[in-house]
Formats: C-alpha cells, structure tokens, sequence
C-alpha cells in the first residue's frame, strides 16, 4: 500500500533556540523566507504523501496559526498585484491535508509518535523529524517504496565516525548494504556509548514504519534519558519482522542547533538562484576583511 500519511512530532519546547524560542516555535525559525516545517511539508509532498499529521503542543498556537487562512493579507496581496505571493499562501495546508495531534508532556519520541495513531489509522506511515532537513524527497521516496516491496519498516541511515554515534539510534545491520544501500537491520540501540554501538551507522530523522509500531510504542518502558523511545519500539519490530535501512548520502542539514541552522541557511541561500551569486561577493569580501584586519 502506498504511504500517504506523514507524521512531524514538534511538540518540543525548542530548548536549544532559547530565548528565540519563547515565543516562536522552532519548527517556524525561517530557512531564507521559510518555515523550516514548510520545507519538511514539501518533501514529504514530494514523495508522494497527501497527508500531513503534525504532533504538536498547546503551548505553541503558532503552529496552527501558519496553517489558518489568511485572507485579509492575501486580498492585500491580490490588490497590489502581487499575485504570485497571494497564491503561495493561499496553497498552505490546501495542497495537502494537514491535521493536528497534541503531545502536552515531554515523553520522548516513541511517545510522540504515539500520540499521532488515531490520525494515522491502520496503514504504514512516514515519520519526518523537523531538526533535519534534506535536500530533495529522493530519501523518503526510496523508504516508502521499500516498505511497500518488503511489507517491514524501513529507517534512512547515515554513516558518521564513530565517535559521534552516542548521539543517535544505532543499528545492528545484517551484512553490508546493497548497491542501493539497502541494508537488513536485526537490532538497533538508541545512544550507545561509542564503546558499545553495534555499528557506525545513525538512524537518520526519516523513518516509514508499519502500524504496528503503535503496539510497540503503547509497550515500551522509559528508555534513554528516561523518554520513550521510538528506537526501542522499533528494535521489537526488527525482532519479528523484516526490518530494512537505506544507507543514503542525500544532502542532510541538522537544524536542531544555531550552528547547524545557520551553516543551513547559508548552504542553501548560496544555491538559490536570487541570492546565490550576492551572497558569495559578501561573503568574499567578509574573508578579505578579516584576513586583513
Ligand atoms: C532522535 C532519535 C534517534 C535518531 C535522531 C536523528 O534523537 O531518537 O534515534 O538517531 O533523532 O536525529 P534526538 O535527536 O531526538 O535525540
């Protein structure tokens, strides 16, 4: 069956953007002139999915705000001829369906998750964390047509050195990757101490999962950092079931943190056609300046 239901958990309090965070949900901070859950919407449209389900909290309104209509802006719009602009938010949450479930406690992932399964219904799902940023839906687009052809959960997997793999689900693989980097998953553990990780290779923030992950989640006992974790929920699945990763080399940006936000926003302002070539001749003369000075 194909996947057309994607699940975003931003729920979280944003910590680590505080105090920007206060009052502006970190799944709103703009990448150029876009909410970062917009560029996580548009992947997930572009494989395939018609329906986003957002987990989200009651402390942060705005979320919702973004997906309200907005017709007093766009008939201001419309009357100074600014018609492409009206039409882009005219076409927010209509070009998909998009529902809202609410996570009001800080449980963790898995239980994230878990709080979207009556949205979700009965049929495989995508899951997107908003932190992550990719550059196309190539990913997520091979991870559903997997999960079709092998009827398991698939996860999209990074390799990274092995020492940074304590902040991340880890999986235990069976073999080594195909020439499309599909690879069999038998275990997997959420951050290991280098030390103990079965493998140098992360679960990245893409997954497709089977429904009867909402089973697992509903069983699984508080894990690292006390939380609910989606990996724990998932390693019961690999026991039973096939249980595929994609070994994937997409362009990945890791938005959860300034640095990594920012080192986004400038990657991809440099490959945007309007901003693209303005942005190198700053950027030349700041270097300039600085080796001078
Ligand atoms: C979560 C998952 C982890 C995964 C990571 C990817 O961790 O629990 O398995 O590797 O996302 O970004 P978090 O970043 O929420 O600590």
């Amino acid at each position: 069956m194909r996947v057309h239901t994607a699940v975003v958990p931003a729920a979280g309090m944003g910590t680590r953007f505080l105090p920007a965070t206060k009052a502006v949900p970190k799944e709103l901070l703009p990448i150029l002139d876009q909410p970062a859950l917009q560029l996580i919407i548009d992947e997930a449209v572009g494989a395939g999915v018609d329906h986003i389900v957002i987990v989200t909290s009651h402390t942060k309104p705005a979320i919702e705000a973004y997906f309200a209509p907005a017709p007093d802006v766009i008939a201001k719009l419309r009357s100074s001829g600014r018609e492409a602009m009206a039409d882009r938010l005219q076409s927010i949450g209509r070009d998909v369906q998009v529902s809202f479930a609410y996570q009001d406690e800080a449980r963790g992932l898995g239980h994230a998750v878990g709080c979207a399964r009556e949205a979700v219904g009965d049929e495989p799902f995508a899951v997107l964390l908003p932190d992550e940023i990719m550059g196309s839906s190539a990913l997520l687009d091979q991870l559903a047509r997997l999960c079709e052809s092998t009827g398991g959960s698939v996860v999209g997997l990074k390799r990274v050195p092995h020492d940074q793999v304590g902040s991340y689900g880890v999986i235990d693989p069976v073999g080594e990757a195909d020439e499309r980097g599909v690879i069999a998953i038998k275990d997997m553990v959420e951050k290991p101490s280098p030390a103990d990780a079965p493998s140098n290779l992360i679960i990245i923030g893409r997954y497709v999962l089977t429904p009867d992950v909402f089973d697992e989640i509903a069983k699984v006992a508080p894990g690292a950092g006390g939380e609910i974790q989606l990996t724990d929920a998932l390693r019961a699945q690999a026991t039973r079931s096939p249980f595929h990763g994609v070994v994937s080399d997409v362009t990945r940006y890791d938005t959860g943190n300034p640095f990594g936000w920012l080192t986004a926003v400038i990657e991809i302002a440099l490959a945007d056609p309007s901003m693209g070539a303005p942005l190198t001749d700053w950027l030349g003369q700041l270097m300039r300046w600085n080796s001078v000075g």
